[in-house]
């Protein structure tokens, strides 16, 4: 099976990922050797900092510096995305420029910690047309009390899991129950550098070739790639 990597801080200089073209072209090297041909560029969108505009603006530069490494026989196909995170603001930015490519897709972070304001922006995000992808729901469901986070899953979500939480008894069965009933589940390395937060699909990938996780989340990992491979 080709992977998709959902989640990724590859692109150079931009966040608090890659520092420079050639630690991006061996993350992508090692992404290509786990198994994956599409890798999502997801740099950070925090409001505070950039006006959306801005935030194109330097994506794009760091894009064309990554490209000056980019060898298309070692390393996965790239397509830009976006890791916006969630905001009190946030109705009031244009952020059609953030969508996965070619997708309706915009990839939200949510807070470190539960806040009373995220359901109302939630909700609010949730009507705009987008489809809404949660990144990395291990971490909220690790972080934020049970009840609140179950509020917040809606059937119309995908829902992105970082491959290192899958060593996790307690995400790989709440991930797994959830699978079963029905949700939408894609994988991302949320990888940042080659040392501490590097590449890591040759976990999940393992995983998921030895039946590690049930037939359910196997099952929506493929459909919810195939859906978006259709896309590109
Ligand atoms: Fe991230």
């Amino acid at each position: 099976m080709e992977y998709i990597d959902f989640h990724s801080h590859v692109l150079p200089g931009i966040d608090d990922g890659s520092k420079d073209p050639q630690m991006s072209a061996q993350m992508l090297k090692t992404l290509y050797s786990q198994g994956v041909r599409h890798s999502v560029l997801s740099s950070h969108f925090y409001g505070r900092r950039h006006s959306p505009e801005e935030y194109l603006k330097i994506r794009q530069e760091a894009f064309d510096r990554l490209m000056t490494v980019y060898e298309p026989d070692r390393m996965p196909i790239l397509h830009l995305g976006a890791e916006v995170a969630l905001s009190q603001h946030m109705m009031k930015w244009e952020l059609s420029g953030m969508k996965l490519d070619g997708t309706n897709i915009i990839m939200l972070e949510l807070p470190g910690r539960y806040e009373d304001w995220i359901d109302d922006i939630m909700y609010e995000f949730s009507v705009t047309g987008y489809k809404i992808m949660i990144a990395h729901l291990d971490r909220v469901i690790d972080s934020y009390p049970k009840q609140k986070w179950m509020k917040l899953l809606d059937k119309n979500f995908i829902y992105q899991i970082n491959n290192d939480s899958l060593s996790s008894m307690k995400i790989r069965k709440t991930i797994e129950k959830l699978a079963k009933e029905g949700a939408d589940f894609v994988l991302g390395s949320d990888a940042h550098n080659i040392t501490d937060r590097s590449p890591n699909f040759d976990e999940a990938t393992t995983r998921l070739k030895k039946g590690g996780l049930s037939d359910e989340f196997a099952d929506s990992i493929e459909r919810n790639q195939g859906k978006i491979l259709r896309l590109w």
